[in-house]
């Protein structure tokens, strides 16, 4: 028997609105994993390989608690939020091509398994999956699904380039998280307010919770590519540091002053792909203050999503949406 989807913990979850959620997982999954599936047997193997591995389902989660707070779950409900979790996926196939990572969901990622031109296609077949899923739901949900892409793949373009001169690197990089990963969160939160039937203000009002829990869910991803282990992420640690993304960690560290911090600055200011320096500098990076005031940051990012949710009426799908930000927050894995 297939094994049920996990859900992300969420603190005080009510009992019946977990049960729902839990089910619209299992549906979403059953879903994803038939569209997915191809003639070819490599093409649907390769499609399958991340989608079959596991992962969070964080998306199409935030997707059904959002529809929650309408009318709750229906076939388009999820259908949108299948969507949204292929979208994810495509990217994630590109991503691990652009990070030369080795392990994904906790298996080989697709370009170690298969190559890189095979990982790039099958992300883009994805992406023409999600598409033609997010068609069935209407124009409408073309439109935020397309501009929702576009902004990712202008946030990972940017992600992999250095802050261009005289910007900020703060300010930039916060810009660059809310296009590469708020705008994907932002949308499913959109979907299931809009698919659960809630009115114009509160489509419009999910959409902004679910774009700055979107940054705060990647500065949390940031923090745990540094301190957390693979068994927990199921990805290598310390991929950003070999790769030069300059997290936000990373980004204090550099502005700090403190002699004592020279060595890692030293560091930082060069190639870090060589085993000892990269194990060094994660080493120091992992006991330096920056890290805490990283996680100061994140929170604050988690509790102007939570503030967000304030004109909303209380409910049981209200709650969960902000004991969601919690999860996110101080989440290990
Ligand atoms: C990984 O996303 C990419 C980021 C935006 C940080 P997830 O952390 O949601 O990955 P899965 O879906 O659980 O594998
Ligand atoms: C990837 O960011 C974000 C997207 C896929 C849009 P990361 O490179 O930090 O994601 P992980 O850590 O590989 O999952
Ligand atoms: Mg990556
Ligand atoms: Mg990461």
């Amino acid at each position: 028997m297939k094994a049920s989807p996990p859900v992300l913990a969420i603190p005080g979850l009510a009992p019946d609105l977990a049960a729902r959620v839990q089910d619209g997982l299992t549906r979403v999954d059953d879903l994803i994993l038939a569209t997915v599936d191809h003639e070819d047997p490599l093409v649907a193997q390769a499609s399958a390989h991340l989608a079959e591995a596991g992962g969070k389902r964080f998306r199409p989660l935030l997707t059904l608690l959002a529809s929650e707070l309408g009318t709750g779950v229906s076939d388009e409900v999820v259908a949108a939020g299948a969507g949204v979790e292929l979208t994810h996926l495509a990217s994630l196939y590109h991503d691990d091509v652009m990070d030369e990572a080795e392990v994904r969901r906790g298996v080989p990622s697709a370009n170690a398994k298969y190559d890189n031109s095979t990982a790039i296609l099958v992300g883009d077949l994805l992406f023409g999956k999600a598409s033609e899923l997010v068609a069935g739901l209407g124009a409408e949900a073309v439109l935020i699904q397309a501009r929702a892409f576009v902004r990712l793949c202008a946030g990972q373009i940017r992600d992999d380039r250095p802050c261009p001169p005289g910007q900020d690197p703060v300010v930039y990089y916060l810009g660059v998280l809310h296009d590469k990963t708020g705008s994907l969160i932002s949308t499913a939160a959109r979907y299931g307010a809009m698919f659960g039937g809630s009115p114009d203000d509160v489509v419009e009002l999910m959409a902004a919770y679910g774009e700055k829990l979107g940054v705060a869910f990647q500065l949390a991803d940031d923090l745990i590519d540094i301190s957390s282990d693979a068994t927990e992420t199921g990805k290598t640690p310390g991929t950003d540091l070999r790769e030069g993304v300059d997290t936000l960690a990373v980004l204090y560290a550099r502005r700090g002053a403190d002699p004592a911090d020279a060595r890692l600055r030293e560091l930082l200011a060069g190639d870090l792909r060589d085993d000892d320096r990269h194990a060094e500098a994660l080493g120091l990076l992992r006991a330096n203050p920056a890290l805490e005031q990283a996680r100061e940051t994140t929170r604050g990012v988690g509790a102007e999503a939570v503030a967000l949710l304030a004109p909303l009426p209380e409910s049981e799908a209200k709650a969960a949406l902000a004991a969601l930000v919690t999860s996110v927050v101080d989440r290990v894995g």
